[in-house]
């Protein structure tokens, strides 16, 4: 028996996270067993990954491979056993993220990305992908209200945003029947009620 594996994802300031953990208690009063985890992270070894990718400054393919060494250490402990039992895992951010922040953003190689996605995950994709899209001014603008430190990526300048927002489009194009775009500029009450319907419909 086979679990389901659901990821969000979006750019910096799309809001998504917020909505990660009312899905899978929504699912859990469903009766299902959920897992939340988050990448980069979602193991130990993985958030000591995350410390790193987040705030030290490395080169693009370090950044790339590090990405992948994270995921596949979080697939091996997490996801894939949890999978394997029948149980959901609801996962902030996955590979469609790297190809957006590597690839788009970044510029490397899509062969690269798909080499080793190919290694770390082989045939196996998220059964549904939730991508929460709005113009980049308004996601500037949320950044823009964090009291908090900004991470690499959230201090990138705005054209970097805007390809990886727009590589995320072209693969949500590429893939509709797994990718889902969701207006991030619905209300909180909007979105979450898009949220019930595409899971029920295509998971549950
Ligand atoms: P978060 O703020 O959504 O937790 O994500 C952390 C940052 O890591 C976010 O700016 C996107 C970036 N990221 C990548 O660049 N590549 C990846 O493969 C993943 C998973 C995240």
């Amino acid at each position: 028996m086979k679990g389901k594996f659901i990821t969000f994802e979006g750019i910096d300031g799309a809001g998504k996270s917020s909505h990660v953990e009312w899905l899978a208690e929504w699912l859990r009063e469903k009766g299902q067993i959920v897992h939340v985890t988050r990448e980069p992270g979602g193991t130990e070894l993985g958030e000591k990954l995350r410390e790193l990718l987040l705030h030290a400054p490395m080169h693009l393919e370090t950044e790339t491979l590090l990405m992948f060494t994270a995921r596949r250490e979080h697939l091996a402990r997490l996801i894939e056993p949890a999978l394997n039992r029948g149980e959901w895992v609801v996962c902030d951010r996955f590979s469609d993220a790297t190809y957006a922040y590597q690839g788009g953003g970044r510029g490397l190689d899509r062969a690269k990305l798909q080499q080793l996605e190919h290694w770390v995950h082989g045939s196996l994709q998220p059964d549904l992908t939730l991508l929460f899209d709005l113009p980049l001014d308004v996601a500037r603008e949320r950044i823009a209200l964090a009291s908090r430190m900004l991470d690499r990526f959230e201090q990138e300048r705005a054209d970097f945003h805007e390809r990886v927002r727009q590589a995320y489009l072209e693969r949500a194009h590429s893939a509709p029947m797994r990718i889902r775009v969701i207006n991030a500029q619905l209300s909180i009450e909007e979105i979450r009620k898009e949220l019930q319907h595409i899971v029920a419909t295509n998971c549950l």
